[in-house]
């Protein structure tokens, strides 16, 4: 494929966005998106709220929508947002690449930011692969996460039993000998719909499971010890109940889903922590709206019906947590 910078496409890296997110004691949002109405409710979200943002693609979301069209997809939003007279800026983002090459192809391909999630792998790999993506992406201006410590659940192709809390001591370091831009980290969050196990969590007086909270200790100890460096939540969606009881209600089984209570996010985001990634509130929204088209009105066949209100449903959602969750709105 035909290299390209990501300037040439408008795009923007992760280090003004943080260094402002850190000045304001707000989050920038990353948003995962597979297809084109995510992408639409995802600019129009962030338009309207006036947020920075990062669209973020892992390496499965890369395979759905094809390497090659989702250049031209990025290139569409820039060229959305200038038609919207809006000065929001966004870069794009691979989530969890696990391999220096996926690294570079994107890189190559336009993307203004990657992960390296090296989590998985020895201290000693983890810091070894992830300078080796530094020192690509660096040429190009590239910013570029790292990681440390294991969140519970399924990281992309990266299956996380048990979750391993990032060992404050190793951050110092790791942070300096890979020359990585941000680090996420694991506090307590973890991937997917279902964050906790029943039993881990405690009932509130409507019955409603409360999960344990985020290790806010941890944070604190590593933000003393990497003053203003950007830090990264992985795992932060909430698992909207109101979606979840509309998926179960109209025919849908998600027991026992539950996620990070938003006032905990906005404890976050006041921190030293400058991304939150949501997916699964996304896809939940959606799910959500596709499944109450389809069980009230069965005949209903044309896509437009109901990939419609699933987009405005995200839409709104967004629009939501930029403004009362992360903090992000009206910082463009
Ligand atoms: O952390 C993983 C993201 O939610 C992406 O999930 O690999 O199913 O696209 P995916
Ligand atoms: P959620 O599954 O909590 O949305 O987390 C998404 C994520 O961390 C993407 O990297
Ligand atoms: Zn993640």
């Amino acid at each position: 494929m035909e290299k390209v910078s990501y300037k040439e496409i408008g795009l923007v890296n992760t280090r003004e966005m943080f260094k402002k997110a850190m000045e304001g004691q707000y989050a920038i949002p990353a948003y995962n998106f597979n297809n084109m109405e995510q992408l639409q409710a995802i600019v129009m979200g962030c338009v309207e709220s006036r947020s920075p943002f990062i669209l973020q693609v892992s390496s499965g979301a890369r395979k759905y929508a094809n390497q090659t069209l989702l250049r031209f997809l990025a290139m569409g939003a820039v060229a959305m947002i200038k038609d919207a007279n809006s000065p929001v800026k966004f870069a794009l983002h691979l989530d969890h690449g696990d391999t220096f090459e996926l690294c570079k192809s994107c890189i190559d391909s336009g993307f203004s930011s990657v992960m390296i999630d090296g989590s998985h792998h020895s201290y000693e790999e983890n810091v070894r692969l992830t300078k080796q993506v530094v020192e690509y992406a660096r040429d190009y201006d590239v910013t570029v996460e790292g990681e440390l410590g294991v969140l519970a659940g399924i990281e992309d192709e990266v299956s996380a039993e048990k979750s391993t809390y990032t060992k404050p001591e190793e951050v110092e370091d790791f942070v300096s000998k890979t020359g990585v831009d941000s680090l996420a980290i694991s506090i307590g969050t973890s991937h997917g719909a279902m964050k906790f196990k029943p039993e881990q969590c405690t009932r509130d007086e409507r019955g409603v499971l409360v999960p344990p909270p985020l290790r806010f200790d941890i944070l604190e100890e590593i933000e003393k010890r990497i003053p203003g460096f950007p830090i990264v939540l992985h795992g932060a969606s909430s698992v909207i109940p109101e979606y979840v009881q509309i998926i179960n209600s109209n025919g849908g089984k998600l027991k026992d889903a539950v996620g990070i209570p938003e006032d905990q996010l906005r404890r976050a985001a006041r921190s030293a922590v400058c991304k939150v990634n949501i997916d699964s509130d996304g896809r939940l929204a959606m799910t959500a709206m596709i499944r109450k088209v389809f069980n009230e009105s069965p005949a209903e066949f044309d896509p437009r019906k109901y990939l419609g209100p699933a987009r405005e449903e995200l839409k709104k959602m967004i629009i939501r947590k930029n403004k009362e969750v992360l903090g992000s709105a009206d910082r463009a």
